[in-house]
């Protein structure tokens, strides 16, 4: 009897459907689970409700679980659903589950509850992509290949420098979800609709009992706040981009045979039969849509939420747990994606000198011997422009620097050096500031990128 009033309790009209978030709510049909223990035996150690009144609750709960999610009653939502389930095992004593609590503060406590877990999961997948781009970076430290701006070939580089560029980029993701996952993990549970309650409960004790590092204290504040989803959505959505990055590189960079992509990372075409394409890294850079989208229905949601709490709140989660699976995913496919790649060396050499990507370090040199930066800059663009497209020759470069300045441009720099210089492996070795591409360098780099990940 004692269901069928709460069923009726939520007939819902025509509008059942729709006010019903049972479904969605499976994600956190565990997390609610786990909240309710905690809750009834803090009340029994409080005193609030008989230790055996509790324990025949415990045992129904186990029951509700052995039985699943799909098993539950017709409910407004997972926290409604299982209360009934415990009352139709219990009897109305189950009843006394709800004691001093709210869904206002249970459904926010099942949300930090289950986000921990993903969270967690989302930065053990950008360690993994962090391991891959340094295993990868670390066999290629003198593969010099060519870098780009502009989609233009600029200067050489190497794909350990590329690589590590990378890792730097999501060694800082994997920061920012940590630091979402510190003020997710805080239990607002006790605060009940928002008002707090006149029972003499241990919110302390429920915040241990579920592994939470302390509580929101505002009790108003902890049943509205979902700041704490914003941030984590924002820090999947920045890493989201941060791989879209990645997988449109590898995409380029594949199209150019600069890269060759395992098989399995790429798709055939089902009509043109000599097509290899990158699926699999175009999906890896899609994603970035779906993370940026979610962060923006979330915000939208929030935006102009007065306290304390809104029914609206029930739509903002989904756009979290769409986001978190869909980021952690990406980042997996993109670490498979580096760890299987093939960089062929010579290619990428040879290529690295197209475009005469070394005329910064002749004017570099041209500068170092007295010549105004500037005014090198105009040899080396002349000299450049001469070549139409293709290193010009180092006669070339000797003609154009008399025509500017006056002199032979041995005079500045001798022979043996602009044969260096315009080596695009001797460019890279030059570039040994700190964090430049110098085999050095990078080397360096890696080192501290590995301390890092063993530090996460
Ligand atoms: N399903 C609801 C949600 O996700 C639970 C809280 C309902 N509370 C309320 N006062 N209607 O937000």
């Amino acid at each position: 009897a004692e269901s069928v009033v709460r069923r009726d309790r939520f007939s819902g009209g025509p509008a059942r459907g729709f006010l019903s978030s049972l479904a969605a709510d499976e994600r956190i049909f565990g997390a609610d689970l786990a909240v309710d223990r905690a809750h009834v035996v803090m009340l029994s150690e409080q005193g609030i409700v008989g230790s055996e009144v509790v324990g025949e609750i415990l045992a129904a709960l186990d029951d509700v679980e052995a039985a699943g999610h799909g098993a539950l009653p017709d409910g407004e939502d997972v926290h409604e659903a299982i209360e009934t389930a415990v009352v139709d095992r219990v009897g109305p004593d189950g009843g006394k589950m709800h004691t001093a609590r709210s869904r206002n503060d249970e459904v926010a406590a099942c949300i930090r509850h289950r986000l921990r877990e993903d969270l967690l999961d989302a930065v053990e997948a950008t360690i993994a992509l962090r391991g891959a781009l340094l295993d990868t970076a670390a066999d290629h430290v003198d593969t010099v290949m060519p870098g780009y701006t502009h989609l233009q070939p600029a200067q050489p580089t190497t794909v350990a420098h590329l690589l590590s560029s990378y890792e730097s980029a999501v060694a800082r993701d994997s920061a920012r979800l940590l630091d979402a996952y510190d003020r997710t993990n805080r239990s607002p549970l006790g605060a009940a609709a928002f008002a707090g309650t006149p029972f003499d409960i241990d919110r302390e004790q429920t915040a241990d009992l579920l592994g939470f590092d302390g509580v929101v204290s505002n009790s108003m504040d902890a049943a509205a706040g979902r700041d704490f989803l914003a941030e984590s959505t924002a820090a999947l959505a920045t890493h989201a981009v941060t791989v879209s990055g990645l997988a449109e590189d590898l995409a380029i960079f594949a199209h150019r045979g600069h890269v060759d992509l395992a098989d399995e990372y790429a798709s055939t075409s089902s009509i043109m039969p000599q097509k290899v394409n990158p699926d699999s890294l175009e999906l890896v850079r899609a994603v970035a849509g779906d993370a940026v989208g979610g962060l923006s229905g979330l915000l939208t949601t929030l935006k102009g939420l007065p306290r304390a709490y809104n029914r609206d709140l029930q739509r903002a989660t989904p756009h979290v747990w769409d986001t978190v699976d869909a980021v952690t995913e990406a980042a997996a496919v993109a670490a498979g994606a580096v760890e299987t790649a093939d960089w062929p060396a010579e290619t990428l050499e040879a290529a690295a000198g197209e475009g005469f990507s070394t005329a910064t370090g002749v004017a570099d040199a041209l500068a170092m011997a007295g010549v105004p930066f500037r005014t090198a800059h105009e040899v080396l663009a002349t000299a450049a422009e001469r070549a139409d497209g293709d290193a010009p020759g180092i006669d070339t470069l000797d003609a154009v620097t008399a025509e500017v300045l006056g002199e032979s441009l041995f005079t500045y720099v001798p022979r043996g050096r602009v044969e260096a210089i315009i080596d695009p492996r001797e460019s890279v070795a030059s570039r040994d500031s700190v964090g430049g591409p110098a085999p050095e360098a990078v080397a360096a780099q890696l080192d501290s990128a590995a301390a890092g990940i063993d530090a996460d």
